[in-house]
């Protein structure tokens, strides 16, 4: 399998980056380091980075707006080939537009147990608190600083009489543990049968009077004591695939769509020629197109009491 194509943002020392950047050395590890960018030219890690044979490119943000500031770093970022971002103790503040460019694509790792302590001094915070863990925490980058979805978290004991530094100082030993594990899994995780199956689920059981029934050992969704209109198919036969089979509008459409994308698209055996099998497992799947195939194929099979609801909703 293709490793994915990671940019690693820093502004200092590098430590994170450094770890994910060793961790990238193993053969299994599912991505690779195509850049490290920084927003100061003295950033110790630029230095590491460029004796491990990784591209790296580096501008100061000083007297620049920060949206245009982004748009040079994110030009850097596409022209290298980057297919996520990871920031590594990146203290800007990302503008809009850049967090939108990455949306569901860049991480963080901050130093706290998220939801506390965002921001700096997360360590004299803990300590101040009385808190008797603090830790780290790597979260899906949104417009809110230090915000969005967290994907996994380590806790650290607080020791009696840590300083902020000694603190920090262990923290850092969990966060470089943290950060490979938690990269490497999400940029796996939308070829996993499970990630993949929940987005189907949430797609198909929201349409109307939708239900889900086990068939054949595969998830399957149909019309509530009515029949299917989708199944999520993992291995079947042993075919090695993950799929969503839906109902086509036409029986030249299973044709067409094959002939589009004969990649993506297949003839599922057993199902006949009203049925057309769309690959989930390939990486770069349109939710967006599965949402509209999950809808149409519910149409196909959905009464005709239901389909004239599903119009009036639509007219909203
Ligand atoms: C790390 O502790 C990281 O969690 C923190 O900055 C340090 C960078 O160290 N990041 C933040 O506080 C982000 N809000 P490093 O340059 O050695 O990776």
């Amino acid at each position: 399998m293709a490793k994915a194509k990671v940019g690693v943002l820093i502004s200092g020392r590098g430590s994170n980056m450094a770890a994910l950047l060793y961790a990238a050395k193993h053969p299994s590890c599912p991505y690779e380091i195509v850049l490290v960018a920084a927003n100061d030219p003295q950033a110790a890690g630029l230095t590491l980075a460029t004796a491990e044979g990784v591209p790296t490119f580096a501008h100061s943000h000083k007297g620049m707006k920060r949206a245009e500031f982004d748009r040079i770093i994110d030009a850097q970022l596409r022209a290298a080939g980057a297919e996520y971002v990871a920031l590594a103790g990146y203290m800007r503040l990302l503008s809009p537009e850049f967090v939108a460019g990455w949306e569901n694509r860049m991480l963080n790792i901050h130093p706290s147990l998220l939801p506390k302590y965002k921001g700096l001094d997360t360590h004299q915070k803990a300590l101040d608190a009385g808190d008797s863990h603090a830790g780290c925490s790597v979260h899906v980058v949104t417009s809110e600083l230090d915000d969005g979805p967290v994907l996994a978290q380590t806790e650290v004991a607080i020791l009696p009489g840590d300083t902020a530094d000694s603190l920090a100082a262990r923290i850092l030993i969990a966060e470089h543990q943290l950060y490979s594990r938690t990269l490497a899994d999400f940029v796996t995780r939308e070829r996993q049968p499970e990630w993949l199956l929940a987005r189907v689920r949430e797609r198909a059981l929201a349409l109307p009077q939708a239900d889900e029934v086990t068939s054949h050992g595969m998830p399957c969704f149909g019309i509530e004591k009515g029949k299917k209109f989708a199944y999520f198919s993992q291995d079947h036969h042993g075919d090695g695939i993950v799929s969503v089979l839906v109902k086509t509008t036409a029986p030249e459409e299973q044709a067409m769509l094959i002939d589009s994308d004969p990649d993506r698209y297949y003839r599922p055996a057993y199902f006949g020629d009203g049925w057309v099998g769309i690959r989930l497992d390939l990486g770069d799947t349109d939710w967006d197109q599965i949402e509209d195939r999950l809808r149409k194929s519910w149409r196909e099979v959905a009464p005709r009491k239901l389909l004239g609801l599903m119009d009036v909703a639509d007219e909203f």
